[in-house]
């Protein structure tokens, strides 16, 4: 039997991770876009979106659509990734520093931490969790709306002397949206005017039903201040992720997604990415986006400069021809030409894109003129 997340499916159609969700309800089966289906349900996925089914290997130069699954038996666990979001000044950034801090894997005294926009931290009992951190959730709704969505868990950040804000909500419709399972984080619990309960009470609002008050949504009381809460969290997380059962196989030629990219004085274009399945290797070539590439050199969330990465690794790459936007896909290839090639044939197809959804604007114009 082989497997595919419903979410790598999604992203290999090119459709709406929520929307194969919502298919695969209608056929009688509840999954997350993180679960994996068999090779047959994805067939019959294939099929009901009007897709060929094409394997990488007999396909011409559209390694997109092709559909490519990994044998179940190749599949091992990977750490999940982990978003934290919320309303401005909810204390999302002094979470992820806080969280940061329980690493036990630090970088060495006096080096300096590089921000990458994601990073991976171990527990003492070797556990690994990757958090995403995306200030606002810009980013977030970007990727989304790209079917690049690559995170397991959201972890909703409210503070305790605050309420459900504007970006509360929004983040709560994000979340629901891309069918991703919540954990409710009050912060600021330290603060003498922090009210949690009446936190838990207006989350019923939009429906977020707290195990409190009798749902199935997680929650924890924390302080990036005091620390308190923090483990709590984590177990939470890893017990959420546990239930998820996330795989992903480890040796294959890599996928990755871009968080973010942009052009470093120094070091030309760079993009942080997070990959997906496979091992992303120094020196390997490949495809983003619109870009081809071959890795000079890859650097962990330490700013250390590694030879690999594996699933839901965070590193930044050096050595693409251009920027590449985030939330597009990072594909190895077996060559340079494959790499220019594909790159080539994905220009065509956005300036395709580009001019489909325009005529019918156009149409829309000359029909007003009749
Ligand atoms: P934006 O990125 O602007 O959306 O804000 P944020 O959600 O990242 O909030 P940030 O972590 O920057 O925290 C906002 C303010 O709240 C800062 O002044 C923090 O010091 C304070 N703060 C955050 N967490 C805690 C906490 O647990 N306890 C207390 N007492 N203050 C906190
Ligand atoms: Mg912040």
């Amino acid at each position: 039997p082989e497997a595919i997340t419903v979410q790598e499916l999604a992203n290999r159609m090119a459709e709406k991770g929520a929307d194969l969700v919502k298919a695969l309800f209608n056929m009688g089966m509840m999954v997350t876009v993180n679960q994996s289906i068999d090779a047959d349900t994805a067939e019959l996925l294939v099929e009901e979106f009007g897709h060929n089914l094409q394997r990488v290997s007999e396909s011409d130069v559209d390694i997109d659509a092709s559909v490519d699954v990994d044998p179940e038996e190749t599949l091992q666990s990977r750490p999940p990734v982990v978003t934290i979001m919320g309303h401005v000044d909810h204390g999302k950034t002094s979470l992820l520093d806080a969280l940061r801090g329980t690493d036990v894997v630090k970088g060495e005294a006096g080096g300096i931490t590089q921000h990458i926009g994601a990073y991976q931290i171990t527990t003492k009992d070797k556990q690994k969790l990757t958090f995403l951190d995306t200030p606002g959730h810009a980013a977030f709704t970007q990727m989304r709306a790209r079917g690049a969505n690559v995170t397991d868990i959201v972890v909703l950040v409210v503070a305790a002397d605050d309420g459900i804000m504007p970006q509360t909500i929004e983040a709560i419709h994000h979340t629901k949206a891309a069918g991703v399972p919540m954990i409710v984080a009050i912060t600021k619990s330290d603060k003498p005017e922090a009210n949690p309960q009446k936190i838990r009470e207006r989350l019923l609002e939009h429906e977020v039903i707290v195990e409190d008050m009798s749902g199935d949504v997680q929650d924890v009381e924390v302080s990036a201040k005091t620390g308190a809460g923090l483990d709590e969290l984590i177990e939470k997380i890893l017990l959420q992720a546990e239930l998820m059962d996330l795989k992903a196989r480890y040796d294959r030629d890599a996928e990755a997604t871009v968080i973010e990219a942009k052009l470093d004085k120094g070091r030309g274009p760079v993009a942080t990415v997070l990959v997906t399945r496979g091992t992303l290797k120094r020196g390997d070539t490949f495809v983003v986006g619109t870009e081809s590439g071959r890795v000079r050199a890859l650097v962990d969330d330490k700013g250390k400069q590694v030879k690999d990465a594996g699933p839901s690794v965070p590193v930044e790459v050096l050595g693409l021809g251009g920027v590449p936007q985030a939330g597009d896909v990072l594909t190895v290839v077996e060559n340079e030409q494959r790499a220019r090639e594909v790159a080539e044939y994905r220009q065509q197809q956005a300036t395709a894109k580009r001019t489909a959804t325009v005529a019918p604007n156009l149409e829309a114009m000359f029909a007003g003129l009749k």
